[in-house]
């Protein structure tokens, strides 16, 4: 298994400038809130997922400190969208014991989305489910770009939700990759959403890197 180093080095080379970034380590044995009112929700789940929230948790406040907002509360909504501080933003994710999150302000940033996914995991039929036809040519059977396909939808998701609330499938994006440069631009997005949330996703951009067995990617648009 690699390094967390290797994860925490590979998600900086992906920011923006001013974004702040954490990552950690989802503990197996039981953590305590560090503020009991986010966790209301949670009273009866299994440990594991309350670890990986209180992990989130973690990370989003570090990211946060990064840019110079004080530790709090980061409850969750009906949603579950976490609630930034005022003038903040961010975005956290967790997959297989690992968890990282990003933050920035919001006068700085749009739109901010991140998401962190196994590459050796998604099934044949959910690569269908996900792949848009403009993408299966590069794909094929690739279950590491597959991965990366879902991870940058599933990052895309998060970034326009806040603003938008609206709820794509994974074929009402269509992307391109760009190996060379880790990044993916936007070759189509679905016409039934609304006209903005499209000018906004052209715009948008995507970064991604492969560590280990594991892809992080993120998506953003800079004010
Ligand atoms: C909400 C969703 C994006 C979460 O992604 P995931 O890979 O299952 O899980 P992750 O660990 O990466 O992210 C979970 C975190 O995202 C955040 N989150 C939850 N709902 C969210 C939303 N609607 N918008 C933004 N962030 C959200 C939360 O912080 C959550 O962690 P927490 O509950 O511990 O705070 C996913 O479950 C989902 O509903 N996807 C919809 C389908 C889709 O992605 N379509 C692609 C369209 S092109």
């Amino acid at each position: 298994m690699f390094q967390i180093n290797e994860l925490q080095s590979a998600l900086q080379a992906l920011l923006p400038v001013k974004v702040g970034c954490a990552v950690q380590q989802v503990a197996s044995e039981a953590e305590a809130f560090q503020y009991a009112e986010e966790g209301s929700h949670l009273a009866n789940a299994a440990i594991a997922r309350r670890n990986e929230f209180i992990s989130g948790r973690r990370c989003a406040r570090i990211a946060l400190a990064h840019i110079g907002q004080a530790s709090c509360a980061l409850p969750a909504d009906l949603d579950g969208l976490p609630i930034w501080p005022s003038a903040t933003m961010g975005s956290i994710t967790h997959s297989r014991g690992l968890c990282c999150a990003v933050a920035a302000s919001a006068d700085k940033m749009m739109h901010l989305g991140i998401d962190l996914e196994k590459t050796t995991r998604l099934s044949a039929r959910a690569m269908e489910r996900v792949v848009h036809p403009l993408e299966e040519a590069t794909v094929g059977e690739d279950q590491a770009l597959g991965s990366l396909l879902f991870s940058a939808k599933e990052a895309f998701y998060k970034a326009q939700f806040p603003a938008w609330g609206a709820q794509p499938n994974f074929k009402d994006l269509a992307l391109q990759i760009h190996s060379n440069t880790q990044q993916l631009s936007v070759l189509k997005i679905a016409s039934n959403l609304p006209i903005q949330l499209r000018d906004a996703t052209h715009r948008m951009k995507f970064r991604y890197q492969f560590v280990g067995d594991y892809v992080v990617t993120l998506c953003w648009l800079e004010l």
